[in-house]
């Protein structure tokens, strides 16, 4: 099958690139930096100019958007926002117009979205897919972006949405973040450590993507979270033991980090449970189901 990431050199394009190439899959990556290095080919695009490679689009039968920039890497400033709206909502919704012109006959379009979706609250709610999107910043952008790969059915074509919660990998995203303080001996909970911080392996969600693209899933949105939920303070503290440091500092309060962060501390200090049940329901079964084994997964590799 050919298939079209776009943000196919992130963290999670790299892993999900790879995996398809090594299946057989005929893999080709959007990206606006071409680099011939890569064992698959990539095609330049600049969504923001409304430029595109169109040979990129030959044979094509699915198309996995993962373009999106990074929402934890900067202060949420006006600018910002907008960046992390547009190269996300806007660029779909330009790959949209390309695919309707050009007549592309593809089978497939596969959307990461974000838990985001649920809001920045601390709750005793489990949310599952039903759930209304939250209306704050993250919450209104998931649905945005949900709603640009919608526009995706008119032409007859299977539309998945992967509600993505923090990916656990050892290259990169929040536990290498994570882990550095506590390698330090300064680890310590954020704000009240009670904050729910739904995970999932970057194995278990590169095969959520490739059962997508197989078919193995019935197209729809999901949750991809794994089973077992964890707050901020369990994860601290799996954390400090499997890496054997003590955990001594208080927690960090709540208002140094908005002090640090702004607006965007809300990622870190608030979240509910997500629910994983309707990948379950519907025979997915996780290599990772509990934090304990893919911690030691991911940081025994990197000893
Ligand atoms: N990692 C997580 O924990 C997590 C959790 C929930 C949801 N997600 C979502 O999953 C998707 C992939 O995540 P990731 O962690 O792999 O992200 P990442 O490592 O930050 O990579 C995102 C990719 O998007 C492209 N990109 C960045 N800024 C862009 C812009 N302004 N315009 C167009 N393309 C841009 C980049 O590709 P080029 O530079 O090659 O163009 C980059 O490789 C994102 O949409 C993210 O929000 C991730």
């Amino acid at each position: 099958m050919k298939i079209l990431i776009t943000g196919g050199t992130g963290l999670i394009g790299t892993a999900l690139s790879k995996a398809l190439h090594r299946m057989g899959h005929d893999i080709a990556i959007l990206t606006r930096k071409p680099n011939d290095q890569l064992d698959v080919k990539t095609y330049y695009w600049d969504p923001d100019n409304d430029e595109i490679d169109v040979a990129a689009f030959e044979d094509l039968d699915c198309i996995i958007h993962l373009a999106g920039a990074n929402i934890a890497e900067r202060r949420w400033t006006k600018k910002r926002k907008q960046e992390i709206y547009s190269s996300r909502v806007e660029s779909a919704q330009f790959l949209y117009r390309k695919i309707k012109e050009l007549k592309i006959p593809i089978k497939s379009f596969i959307s990461s979205s974000a838990i985001g979706w649920y809001g920045a609250i601390t709750s005793d709610d489990i949310y599952t897919e039903q759930a209304p999107c939250a209306n704050d910043f993250l919450g209104k952008l998931s649905k945005q972006w949900e709603l640009a790969a919608d526009q995706f059915a008119d032409m007859g074509c299977a539309v998945s949405k992967v509600r993505t919660g923090i990916v656990l990998s050892s290259e990169g995203g929040a536990l290498p973040k994570m882990t550095k303080p506590i390698i330090w001996s300064q680890g310590a909970p954020l704000g009240s450590g009670k904050q729910y911080m739904p995970w999932i392996h970057i194995d278990d969600l590169c095969a959520i993507y490739i059962h997508l693209v197989e078919g193995v899933l019935p197209a729809g949105v999901y949750n991809g979270v794994a089973p077992e939920s964890v707050t901020n303070e369990d994860l601290t503290k799996i954390l400090a033991q499997v890496l054997e440091k003590p955990l001594w500092m208080p927690n960090i309060p709540s208002w140094a980090l908005y002090m640090l962060l702004g607006k965007m501390s809300s990622l870190l200090l608030n979240g509910s449970r997500v629910s994983a049940d309707k990948l379950c329901q519907n025979g997915f079964e996780f290599k990772y189901s509990e934090i304990r084994k893919a911690i030691a997964s991911i940081i025994d590799t990197d000893r």
